[in-house]
């Protein structure tokens, strides 16, 4: 595994994808102090200061592409599993797709871009700070460590660095299992960190907002909703709310 840090970029995902056009195809990742253009999901600005995380990997795809969009999921549990030994774990859950939340509010981002033989995965965490005026609730990882940890002669939050050690281990192991074994081990693990799970949730399609009980998660990474009809509903692309 390569590891580049810069101070400052556009943006860590756009160095990636080169990387990958380039056909420069080698585990990567590229981390940053500050984006001046950092993107998020459909095309909103994600803005990048200082003491934040800003992150992305590029990794080489050997198995069946219609697995690659699964890897999301891989890459929320990381951020769990990553922050699990540095804040309470009840704290944390999954929101579907690829959200994690910590005290029931969002605290990063997930980016995936792909091509053929190629993933790129790009992490934003709010590691110090969090933008203000979002329209969900935010927060950030140092608001959740306990003040003991913090007075300590090694303090359990050494900044970015540390945290992309384990990221990137985590996110490895993950995709190795997801190409090897499948996703039926990365949903098992997704599902008992689920939040809302059995819950009456409302997920944002783009033409409608619908409700219903959050009855599980697909074998293909689909949320299913049960409507008030009974009726079950597959869903592939969303926003839960918050
Ligand atoms: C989201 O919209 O929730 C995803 C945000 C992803 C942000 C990260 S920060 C590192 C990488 N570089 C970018 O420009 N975006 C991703």
């Amino acid at each position: 595994m390569k590891f580049l840090y810069f101070d400052q970029v556009g943006s860590t995902q756009d160095i990636v994808k080169d990387l990958a056009q380039a056909d420069e195809i080698e585990p990567t990742w590229v981390m940053a102090d500050r984006q001046t253009k950092g993107r998020g999901r459909r095309s909103r600005e994600w803005v990048s200061r200082d003491g934040n995380l800003f992150a992305s990997g590029l990794y080489p795809w050997k198995a069946d592409p219609t697995l690659k969009p699964l890897a999301s999921f891989v890459v929320a549990l990381a951020v769990a599993k990553t922050f699990e030994s540095y804040i309470n774990p009840v704290l944390i859950s999954l929101k579907w797709p690829n959200d994690v939340l910590v005290a029931g509010a969002k605290i990063g981002g997930i980016l995936l871009e792909a091509g053929e033989g190629w993933l790129t995965i790009g992490i934003g965490l709010n590691l110090q700070h969090h933008p203000e005026d979002q329209p969900y609730p935010v927060t950030h990882l140092l608001a959740h460590i306990p003040e003991a940890d913090m007075a300590g002669a090694e303090p359990v939050f050494a900044g970015a660095d540390p945290i992309l050690a384990q990221l990137s281990k985590f996110i490895t192991e993950g995709l190795e299992t997801l190409q090897t074994k499948g996703f039926a081990p990365i949903r098992e693990a997704w599902l008992s960190r689920a939040a809302r799970l059995g819950e009456t949730i409302t997920v944002n399609l783009d033409s409608e907002q619908i409700t219903g009980t959050f009855e599980t998660l697909g074998e293909n990474g689909a949320l299913q909703l049960r409507l008030g009809d009974g009726t079950l509903r597959n869903i592939l692309a969303g926003d839960v709310l918050l």
